[in-house]
């Protein structure tokens, strides 16, 4: 038996590198999106517990991120949908006016689609007491998408503009006309180069009083699928070996701290309204004996361990 779920491989040693052997070789294969996607079901990655989580952990953001900015009728550009458009169909329901959604790749389907509204279906109460939406209205909304035969149908009347493929860096929406950009683990993804033309096009389309939040996840991503190392084990790894085994279509990390996202965010005319990270007190640990590679000195052990931020910025 050789178990795909990651705490079983746990117990041979090392599982994460098998994976970015898995992953470096899929980068390679022209069915590389679809072949990630059947692994990605065989490990049950979508699945409702999970599904829930993530639409709670977005209701909590909403709710904060509400003081700045709120979702009643505004137009909003997400930067990378992935697999579950959650965000996206949030927003429908506490009464966005139009959802703009990009993603290089076609990754949603409509079977995971249907699974989002099921757990948001169940959850109604809750989510109307978080967001103080009554239940009639948020009742009223999920009736509209809930019995839809196709993501298209579904999308269209959930006001969602999926483009995908594309890229949220090149969007032709009007100048000053978006009141959210925002993105979910994404720009820990992508090359500087590409952040550098995502932060421009938002100062384009965002109006005068819109906002980005950016949610970055700055953890070593095998960590979570091989519980031996911890999420500051990707800093011992020189650029050359990262670069060639980790940066590819499949699997990039950027690694950026969360400093270097700042700067680069001021660099381009952002002004930071708020940031809230969050350390491990083991990672911290683990950063004071462990050999740390060259390109991350200069910063300290509690910049270099912060694993999320939330930054919410304006222009
Ligand atoms: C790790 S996934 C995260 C997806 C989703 N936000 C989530 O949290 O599940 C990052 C996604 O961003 C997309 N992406 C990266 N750069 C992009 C760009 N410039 N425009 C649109 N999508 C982009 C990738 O194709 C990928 O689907």
């Amino acid at each position: 038996m050789f178990p795909i779920n990651g705490y079983q491989l746990n117990s041979m040693g090392d599982m994460w590198k098998l994976k970015v052997i898995v992953q470096f070789i899929l980068s390679k294969m022209p069915l590389g999106e679809k072949l990630n996607y059947i692994f990605q079901k065989l490990n049950n990655s979508h699945n409702a517990e999970e599904t829930k989580k993530k639409i709670f952990g977005l209701l909590a953001l909403i709710k904060k991120t509400e003081k700045y900015q709120s979702v009643q009728n505004a137009s909003v550009v997400e930067i990378g949908t992935g697999w579950q458009p959650i965000y996206s169909l949030l927003l429908y329901l506490l009464g966005a006016q139009i959802i703009y959604s990009y993603d290089h790749l076609r990754h949603v389907r409509f079977g995971l689609t249907t699974m989002i509204i099921q757990c948001i279906g169940k959850s109604l109460d809750e989510i109307s007491e978080i967001t103080s939406v009554p239940k009639s209205i948020l009742v009223k909304r999920l009736k509209v998408i809930k019995d839809c035969s196709s993501l298209e149908e579904l999308f269209s009347k959930a006001n969602i503009i999926y483009i995908a493929p594309g890229d949220a860096s090149k969007t032709d929406l009007e100048n000053e006309t978006i009141d959210i950009v925002f993105s979910y683990n994404v720009l820990e993804h992508i090359s500087k180069e590409i952040i550098y033309n995502l932060i421009l096009e938002s100062k384009r389309i965002l109006k005068e009083s819109g906002i980005a939040i950016h949610i970055i996840g700055l953890y070593d991503h095998y960590a979570t699928f091989d519980k031996k190392i911890t999420k500051v084990n990707f800093l011992k790894f020189s650029e050359f070996w990262w670069t060639f085994f980790v940066l590819n279509t499949i699997s990039y990390h950027n690694r950026l701290r969360e400093k270097q996202f700042l700067k680069i965010f001021e660099q381009h005319g952002a002004k930071i309204i708020s940031v809230e990270n969050r350390i491990d007190p083991d990672d911290l640990k683990k950063l004071k004996t462990m050999k740390i590679d060259k390109s991350f000195q200069g910063m300290s052990f509690e910049e270099l361990a912060i694993h999320r931020s939330e930054i919410i910025l304006s222009f």
